[in-house]
């Protein structure tokens, strides 16, 4: 088993150690939730002020032309694009994921007409079922959504398919999908692939283009550090630019919207996915964070992700025998950068484990979540986590009736 001197030795030679004094943490925690909202960096304070004390503050009205406000969406969608193997003027940061999603669902059915069927996974994040239904339900005809079983997927492939609509890392477990053989096996039936990659951007390397994937969305507030509620972002593959049509346009979204013409003509290329006025903050907020991958690649961030979470792993499953039982796949392929442990206490579990200084999540019904963030978390973190959980568990400090007051944010 790992001792906690190996973990400072394996601390003291990583390449990435340095990069966590760029990020606000509290002393004495460690954040294990970078998975649901990432630490805001000292990029980020900088950019936020100097957007609302200069930009806002001084140019006010004028900082539309002079401080480049209507490029942010898609300067900050080329800053983002190498972090899902993506080519400048392929992604867009403008709204939240949810609309992002809307937005390419919407589009996406306008290109399979004769088509009917949509298939998603039934283990899907529930925001996604709602939005898929919705959109077709809209589509001006009859399409069952059929939200199916992972594992029944090549199955239901077949040439009455319009899209597939899928998250490449589960949210519960962690498992992480195969990108490129999933998409291949959509377009051999000649159905649409849409990937949400909210689990995946900043936690793995992805190759959107090299996976060949028609489109993908995503959120900023997760690995990619953006804040609360920071705009997602959107792909479209060159080849659909143009033709894929943005179901809910806007005047910004337009070719000439200070023409004012009643008559909506799209842009060109990314511009055409944006409908309404960019959250000038929310995007600073987001460029600040993407300034520290300029020190990180994708590459190195995999290898240490991986090193945290077996880690986690070997101690959990050493420390505490049987306790758990670990959602997440050992197979390095299929594992994402979080893990989830179940059991049957878990929401207390968790509850107790932040009291004590260890912050993870809770997800519905059994799941103890935990997110590995290279880019700020140190080897010793995990194995102090892994002390404090042995401690909860030994000590039943989880039963107290406190921790199982449900907060209306698990
Ligand atoms: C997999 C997945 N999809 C969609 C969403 C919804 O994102 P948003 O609130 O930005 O619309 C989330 C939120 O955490 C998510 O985890």
């Amino acid at each position: 088993m790992s001792t906690r001197d190996e973990c400072v030795a394996l601390d003291a030679t990583d390449a990435l150690a340095p990069l966590r004094d760029e990020f606000t943490l509290n002393e004495h925690e460690i954040y294990l939730d970078g998975n649901s909202l990432g630490p805001v960096s000292r990029a980020v304070s900088k950019r936020v002020n100097e957007v609302i004390n200069e930009q806002w503050g001084h140019g006010l009205v004028r900082s539309w032309n002079d401080a480049g406000w209507m490029a942010m969406p898609t300067r900050l969608g080329d800053r983002l694009a190498p972090l899902i193997g993506a080519k400048p003027g392929e992604v867009l940061v403008a709204d939240t994921l949810t609309f992002m999603l809307a937005k390419l669902i919407g589009g996406a059915l306008d290109q399979r007409k004769d088509r009917y069927v949509v298939l998603t996974d039934a283990a899907n994040f529930h925001s996604d079922l709602y939005i898929v239904q919705a959109m077709a339900s809209r589509a001006g005809r009859p399409i069952t959504v059929k939200a199916i079983e992972r594992s029944a997927l090549e199955g239901e492939l077949s040439e009455d398919v319009a899209l597939v609509m899928l998250t490449h890392v589960d949210f519960r477990s962690g498992e992480m999908l195969d990108l490129k053989g999933i998409t291949t096996k959509v377009h051999d039936v000649g159905a649409l692939m849409l990937w949400d990659l909210a689990h995946s951007a900043g936690a793995v390397p992805l190759d959107v283009e090299g996976a060949n994937v028609d489109f993908a969305a995503g959120c900023g507030y997760k690995y990619l550090n953006g804040g609360p509620g920071s705009p997602g972002f959107l792909y479209v593959r060159k080849s659909w630019q143009g033709v894929l049509e943005n179901p809910l346009p806007g005047w910004l979204g337009h070719a000439r919207p200070f023409d004012f013409e009643s008559e909506y003509v799209p842009a060109k290329g990314m511009q055409a996915f944006v409908t309404s006025s960019p959250s000038i903050v929310a995007l600073a907020a987001l460029d600040g964070a993407l300034d520290v991958w300029e020190r990180a690649s994708m590459e190195q961030v995999r290898v240490k992700s991986l090193r945290l979470t077996d880690l986690f792993i070997e101690l959990v499953e050493a420390r505490l025998p049987d306790v758990f039982d670990i959602a997440t796949p050992r197979d390095h392929a299929k594992r994402a950068s979080q893990v989830a442990l179940r059991h049957a206490e878990s929401y207390g579990i968790v509850q107790a484990l932040i009291e004590r200084g260890v912050v993870g999540d809770f997800r519905d019904p059994d799941i103890a979540r935990f997110g590995f963030t290279p880019l700020y978390l140190r080897f010793v973190d995990v194995f102090d986590a892994v002390e404090i959980l042995v401690e909860v568990m030994n000590t039943e400090l989880y039963r107290d009736a406190k921790f199982a007051q449900r907060n209306a944010v698990t």
